[in-house]
């Protein structure tokens, strides 16, 4: 089902001011920056190890990056789970009774499918499947 974390979102104000931090006092590699319209963010992937950190700055003020600062300020938005299978991983919750925020996958950065879990069932943690692009 689930194979190891994949990533973790941070909610930033910007990616310009919060990169340096991550690539160069903590050392990470930026493993590329790209535009996610359909969500209004940018987001950034730095590497650590096999997992990485996703950073999100919101381009619009309807952006939900940027609700979510407005009501809990910057800092860890989800955490993010890589699974092999999105589809039977969804079916498999609905099945068990978790509220899906995405009942089908979506496309995330980079190529992926991803699907949230609706913080109400995995105990206030905004929780996101990730299954890697082909
Ligand atoms: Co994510």
């Amino acid at each position: 089902m689930l194979t190891k974390i994949n990533h973790i979102g941070v909610a930033v104000k910007s990616l310009n001011d919060t990169i340096p931090f991550y690539q160069d006092t903590l050392g990470m590699t930026l493993a590329g920056i790209e535009e996610v319209s359909e969500q209004k963010v940018r987001v950034a992937m730095l590497q650590i190890g096999e997992s990485m950190i996703e950073l999100l700055e919101p381009t619009s003020a309807e952006s939900p990056i940027a609700t979510f600062i407005d009501k809990n300020g910057c800092g860890i938005h989800h955490i993010a789970y890589e699974v092999d299978d999105i589809e039977k991983v969804i079916a498999k919750l609905l099945g068990e009774g978790a509220r899906m925020i995405d009942e089908k996958p979506r496309q995330g950065a980079h190529g992926t499918s991803i699907a949230f879990i609706h913080p109400k069932s995995s105990n206030g943690v905004l929780t996101e499947l990730c299954q890697a692009g082909h």
